[in-house]
């Protein structure tokens, strides 16, 4: 965690007090031994969050957050982990010494900016004036791909040499090798030897939005592996929240409202370059969040995703529906997102898009581009074959799993009712099919998980089911806000035939951490929790006791009501074996038999043990 120490945050963590913190924001009223709000996350009239001021958690029975003070800031003020600590930190005037990160001077940065900069400069009149035929033939690679002429300059396109030239120019430009190996530039050889990171590339300068170069970006001349080389992360440059080209686009970003985004360096100067200058590009890696902030920073009406044609822009495609949530329905008001998104035609990438079919082509197919809802709605519906009515089946549940996250949305329905038209299904077979969809479990990428979701996602449970699966769940909540109780029923949760495999998740997750730590607070787990699988924490602050309830008890007794709830399935199965098993010799139906006796004693016995207890 960037160089913030566990017991520093723990220091932070015991300073802040969540009933405070919440009462900045709404009215926070004590009733018995919590304290209660309405929920500053969803809009209610009636409170329907509650803050356990002995835990230190907080959990919203109307939308099913939840989670520790750390994720409470992280929400209220839409920040990282790291700056919610650091945040706290302020607060409570506890120093938090960090490694590496925020944490380094601004007088350590500055120098790391120089030596970017100096570094930026030398490959750029490599690039320029290079008597070397690479680089000749670096030149010679950018005037072919239609990147000469002013472009080099503009963006202050380099060439990297290799073979110390830079580490030789560097030291005598009088930066040391612990600088240069900070800023990425250089790396440390056999025996120690500093040697130049980059060697014979075509070099693009990654700019910090002041247009200050901060990392930079490699790629082969002609063909080889592998293609890009770019800066590792440094004090200076974190790639989940850099966007290449965002210094030149800014004007334009503010100007017309609308960023494009696309995923190559190439794409970005081609779009600027043929009069598109509100594109930005993410290095290599998927859209985040974060990227999404900042974007929004400068683009206030529309973010529109251009993803490349060939098979890993698709990827890209599918992984950036996991960016539907509640902030792009129009319940989200002013902070609503509209993110939307279009596939470039014929595996080409925007760079060849437009050098084949220009700027206008391109900028009719961004003004085509659809919301990413009916965007995704059309990927999952693509997959199935409609003409037959197995296929619309399918489809169907397919694409409700895309409006999951934004299920009780208005919106939501909207969609719901379109897809009804697009599958011949009752409209209101439709919305009904929608309201029992499961959110995706964005916990395990686990694909069995995944079509189990979905398979289940819209039969009905039992009530028997319903209660078995609302037992599990308040048996891992209370575990997790009471872990002191939790180890004594390890052996016990391992033996439960979960039937709900989030909450076997959860189960695991709870005492793996107890297992890593024994002493660990509620809060710590519902943390840790969260680091693994980001909805954990609303799940397992979801219960707690009554006032005049025995913890003790209460969990003895859910895991008590788990066990015989087991073994009354394998006496339901038993039972019918000996029903509709002809193959059965009297001897094995004799052996079931009692069996079966002896199992019901217990659970007999078991039940009686219950009662008398409570
Ligand atoms: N990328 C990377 N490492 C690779 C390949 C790609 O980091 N080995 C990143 C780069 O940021 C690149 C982006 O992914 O810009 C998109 O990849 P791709 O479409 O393959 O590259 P282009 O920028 O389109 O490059 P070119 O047109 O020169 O092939
Ligand atoms: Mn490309």
């Amino acid at each position: 965690m960037a160089g913030i120490s566990d017991e520093d945050i723990q220091k932070v963590r015991e300073a802040s007090d969540l009933v405070a913190l919440f009462g900045e924001r709404v009215p926070v009223r004590q009733r018995g031994r919590d304290f209660w709000c309405c929920c500053p996350f969803h809009n209610e009239k009636t409170p329907s969050c509650k803050i356990d001021p002995s835990t230190q958690l907080w959990h919203c029975f109307g939308c099913g957050e939840g989670g520790d003070v750390f994720g409470f800031v992280m929400k209220i003020d839409d920040v990282s982990f790291p700056d919610a600590v650091r945040m706290l930190a302020d607060r409570a005037h506890i120093d938090i010494k960090e490694a590496g990160g925020r944490g380094v001077s601004n007088s350590r940065k500055a120098r790391l900016r120089e030596v970017c900069a100096t570094t930026r400069d030398f490959y750029h009149s490599q690039l320029m004036r290079g008597k070397s035929s690479e680089a000749a033939a670096a030149r010679e690679y950018l005037g072919g791909r239609d990147l000469g002429g002013a472009v080099p300059k503009k963006w202050q396109l380099g060439f990297a040499p290799g073979r110390m030239s830079l580490v030789r120019h560097l030291s005598s430009a009088g930066f040391n090798a612990e600088e240069m190996i900070a800023a990425n530039v250089a790396l440390s050889g056999d025996g120690g030897k500093l040697r130049d990171r980059f060697f014979n590339r075509v070099m693009f300068p990654i700019n910090d939005p002041q247009g200050e170069c901060i990392a930079f970006g490699g790629r082969v001349i002609g063909s080889g592996e592998p293609k890009y080389l770019n800066s590792q992360e440094t004090p200076l440059f974190h790639k989940s929240n850099v966007l290449y080209g965002l210094d030149k686009a800014k004007s334009a970003l503010t100007s017309t409202g609308i960023a494009i985004i696309v995923e190559g360096y190439t794409d970005v100067i081609a779009l600027h370059e043929s009069g598109i200058e509100n594109a930005v590009a993410t290095l290599g890696t998927a859209l985040t969040l974060q990227h999404i902030r900042l974007i929004s920073r400068y683009a206030s009406k529309r973010i529109v995703y251009l993803f490349d044609g060939d098979a890993a822009g698709q990827r890209a495609a599918d992984r950036a529906l996991e960016f539907i949530d509640n902030s792009m329905t129009p319940e989200a008001g002013k902070t609503r997102i509209e993110l939307c998104a279009v596939t470039l035609p014929d595996d080409l990438d925007p760079a060849d898009f437009v050098a084949q079919r220009g700027g206008d082509a391109l900028r009719a197919l961004v003004n085509d581009a659809k919301p990413l809802l009916s965007y995704g709605i059309e990927r999952r519906l693509a997959r199935y074959d409609l003409s037959s009515a197995e296929g619309r089946t399918r489809a169907l549940s397919d694409a409700l799993s895309v409006l999951a996250p934004i299920k009780t949305s208005l919106l939501a329905t909207d969609y719901a009712v379109q897809l009804s038209g697009r599958l011949q299904m009752r409209e209101q077979d439709v919305v009904d099919a929608l309201a029992l969809v499961s959110p995706p479990r964005k916990y395990d990428n686990d694909e069995q998980a995944e079509r189990q979701t979905r398979r289940t996602s819209h039969i009905t449970l039992s009530e028997s089911e319903k209660s078995r699966r609302k037992f599990e769940r308040r048996l891992v909540s209370l575990l997790a806000q009471n872990p002191h109780m939790a180890l004594e029923h390890a052996d016990a949760l391992a033996q439960t035939q979960w039937h709900d495999q989030a909450n076997e998740k959860l189960a695991g997750i709870v005492l793996d951490t107890l297992e890593k730590k024994p002493d660990a607070t509620a809060a710590q787990i519902v943390a840790a929790a969260s680091e693994i699988a980001p909805r954990a924490a609303g799940a397992l602050t979801s219960t707690s006791f009554s006032e005049n309830e025995n913890p003790q008890h209460a969990i003895s007794f859910l895991v008590e009501e788990l066990e015989i709830g087991d073994i009354e399935s394998t006496l339901a199965s038993m039972n019918s074996q000996l029903k509709s098993d002809p193959s059965l010799t009297p001897e094995d139906r004799e052996l079931i038999f009692t069996a079966m006796v002896d199992l019901q004693k217990t659970v007999n016995a078991k039940r009686a043990a219950h009662k008398m207890s409570f």
